[in-house]
């Protein structure tokens, strides 16, 4: 089953204007299908070759996003959103690390097949919270591989582990394509929602900036003014 979230549309043709630029990371171990997940995602693809990722690699995805509860033309925002894939090998970990910064959102894949790579969940969000722009960064976990019946992974103790780090769970499969799109979407849901906070919360503060900025007698009420300038 696949599910959306808020209306989310791709468009081929969008002109290169964009109002965000919004750059997820693509992260966990080596094997895990982040390269798949990422095809998928973007080509509709699936390739069963697994050939490791050397460093880092991206793909870009043109949609138009609209505001979950906002219906008006206004609330259509078009995203151009950058989806780097990093490398899951050890060493090329000081490379990737340099681009934890840029990140404004971050899928954190492990293999439902395999539970070494969720064991490192707790490990991968730690050094997501080192380099990451914020202490609570918006992240989703990912179990990918679910099409598979050699699980080692159940779905209780993976969104037991969601529960208790605080991130959104969603169980996905590059081979058939299921859930994909739905945790990309989640996760540009939770930092459109941030964006969308933070830039309220800074014009809020530039409004009340500018009003106590004023001289004390620009702020009076005008009858507080005629007061102050009677001679007497
Ligand atoms: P690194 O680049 O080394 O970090 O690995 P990766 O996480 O990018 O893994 P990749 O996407 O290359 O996939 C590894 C292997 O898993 C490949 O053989 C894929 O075909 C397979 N694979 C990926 N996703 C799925 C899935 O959802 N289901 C199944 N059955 N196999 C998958
Ligand atoms: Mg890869």
């Amino acid at each position: 089953m696949t599910r959306s979230l808020s209306k989310i549309s791709g468009e081929d043709n969008l002109d290169t204007n964009y109002d965000f630029l919004i750059k997820f990371l693509l992260l966990g171990d080596s094997g895990v299908g982040k390269t798949c997940f990422l095809h998928r995602y973007t080509d509709k693809e699936f390739k069963q070759k697994f050939i490791a990722t050397v460093g880092v690699d991206f793909r870009l995805k043109k949609l138009v996003y609209e505001f979950p509860e906002e219906d008006d033309e206004d609330s259509k925002k078009k995203i151009h959103l950058q989806l780097w894939d990093t490398a899951g090998q050890e060493r090329y970990r000081s490379l990737t690390k340099a681009f934890f910064r840029d990140g404004m959102g971050f899928l954190l894949l492990f293999d439902l097949a395999s539970e070494n790579s969720f064991r490192s969940v707790r490990q991968w969000l730690d050094e997501i919270k080192e380099q990451a722009y914020s202490d609570e960064p918006d992240i989703v976990l990912v179990g990918n591989k679910n099409d598979l019946d050699s699980r080692e992974v159940t779905t209780a103790e993976a969104k037991k582990l969601a529960d208790e780090l605080k991130i959104a769970y969603v169980e996905t499969s590059a081979a058939t394509g299921e859930n994909v799109e739905y945790a990309v979407n989640h996760l540009l849901d939770l930092v459109m929602k941030r964006m969308r906070d933070y830039v309220s919360h800074m014009e809020q503060e530039e409004g009340s900036a500018s009003v106590s900025q004023q001289q004390p007698s620009q702020r009076l009420s005008p009858e507080a003014k005629e007061k102050s300038s009677c001679p007497c």
